[in-house]
């Protein structure tokens, strides 16, 4: 499917400062309707939810809206999304209701800290899922071993934030509900790169950060609300007890979450189309993973050729980011170096505490990731590869 990529391109203002975004995985730009949406909120006056007034109840349409807007990127139900301000700080709240000392969790080396720390922290017992450290996989049969009947939960990505790879999640969610185990899926990296449906995925947890997706600093977790119902996090005794309020901690950024239904709005229609959200959002997160990966074809071969380059991970089934490192110079001086020509790129470890120490270069600083997105273009790829040409 044709990308309108300078329709799409036009829509963030950011991009018009002439810098080469390839640093989307920590965050992208955020498109005008997103920013409209927020002031707006603020315009209209907002009270907090529950009151008698209207500001308190367009606070409540705004918050009901925003479930709604999640459930459809995920492919979840409105009532089980719980919003936060970001999947680490939900994860963390999430782990402590449901795992504990005497459960086993199996966690995974691919995975961003964020899905790691808040489960060995519970106090269960870890179980490791390795990674290969050449291909960048994670193979799935060895989820047979680690998975047993004391296991309590099953963590792991959708997609790895520095080499990209989107592991067999459904296959080992079929392991993982066999024994009685949840599954809780990291999608922060994997949501803003292609369709998503957290029932394919098998995952009874789907993580996402709309910060990554075009949206405001905000994070959610989806579940199926009849699970939610069968947890019980710590709260206040004078909040909310019901689903999923009661996993909500204090007053909501209100105007941020409108900025997240117009990102969702936003990623809808990235090509034209008709039908339900749901409907546009798959589709349009098709042609934006098409997009993605065509341009990525020419930036991982670009790499893979200059002989100066060492690109970490090869995946079957990848997101189009690309973890590198160039000899003689640190990962921090080539990021300087891009800086300096115009292209932002991201250095060091990442949050991949795990998979950098499986890689062997934690303690080195890390690689050099360049990331696409469905607003870049070629020509962010082709500044990327001459900034590199140049180090050798
Ligand atoms: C794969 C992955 N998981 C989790 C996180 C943490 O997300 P947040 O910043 O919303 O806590 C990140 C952030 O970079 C990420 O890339």
């Amino acid at each position: 499917m044709h990308f309108p990529i300078e329709a799409v391109r036009s829509t963030y203002p950011a991009l018009a400062d002439g810098f080469a975004y390839l640093d989307g995985a920590a965050g992208t730009q955020t498109p005008q309707p997103v920013i409209d949406a927020i002031s707006a909120a603020y315009r209209s006056g907002i009270g907090n939810v529950g009151g008698a007034f209207p500001a308190a109840r367009r606070s409540g349409a705004i918050v009901a809206e925003c479930r709604a807007a999640v459930a459809d990127l995920v492919g979840g139900h409105p009532d089980g999304v719980v919003l936060g301000p970001n999947m680490t700080t939900l994860t963390y709240r999430l782990a402590r209701a449901i795992a504990g000392p005497g459960d086993e969790v199996v966690l995974s080396r691919l995975d961003h800290d964020a899905n790691v720390r808040p489960w060995t922290q519970t106090g269960a017992t870890v179980r490791w899922a390795d990674v290969d450290p050449v291909t960048g996989e994670l193979p799935v049969d060895q989820y047979a071993q680690l998975i047993g009947e004391r296991t309590r939960v099953v963590a792991v990505t959708a997609a790895s934030n520095i080499l990209g790879t989107r592991p067999d999640v459904p296959a080992i969610a079929a392991l993982a509900h066999r024994a009685g185990a949840l599954m809780y899926v990291d999608g922060v990296h994997a949501t803003p790169h292609g369709p998503v449906d957290m029932r394919e995925l098998g995952a009874d947890f789907y993580a996402t950060s709309a910060y990554k997706w075009s949206g405001p600093h905000i994070g959610a977790v989806v579940a199926d609300p009849a699970l939610l119902e069968t947890i019980r996090p710590d709260k206040l005794a004078s909040s909310p007890d019901t689903v999923p309020d009661r996993f909500e901690t204090g007053t909501a950024p209100f105007a941020d979450l409108a900025g997240v239904t117009a990102a969702v709005e936003h990623l809808a229609g990235l090509v034209p189309g008709t039908g339900s959200r749901r409907e546009r959002l798959l589709a349009s997160m098709g042609a934006a993973e098409e997009h993605e990966l065509g341009l990525f074809a020419v930036l991982i071969e670009g790499l893979e050729t200059m002989p100066h380059v060492t690109v970490y991970g090869k995946p079957a089934r990848r997101t189009a980011t690309a973890y590198f490192n160039v000899a003689g110079h640190t990962p921090r001086q080539v990021a300087e170096h891009l800086a300096g020509l115009g292209v932002n790129v991201w250095n060091g470890h990442n949050y991949a505490w795990e998979l950098t120490a499986a890689l062997g270069i934690r303690d080195s600083g890390g690689a050099v990731r360049a990331g696409l997105v469905h607003y870049n273009d070629r020509s962010d790829v082709d500044r990327l590869l001459e900034g590199v040409a140049r180090l050798s």
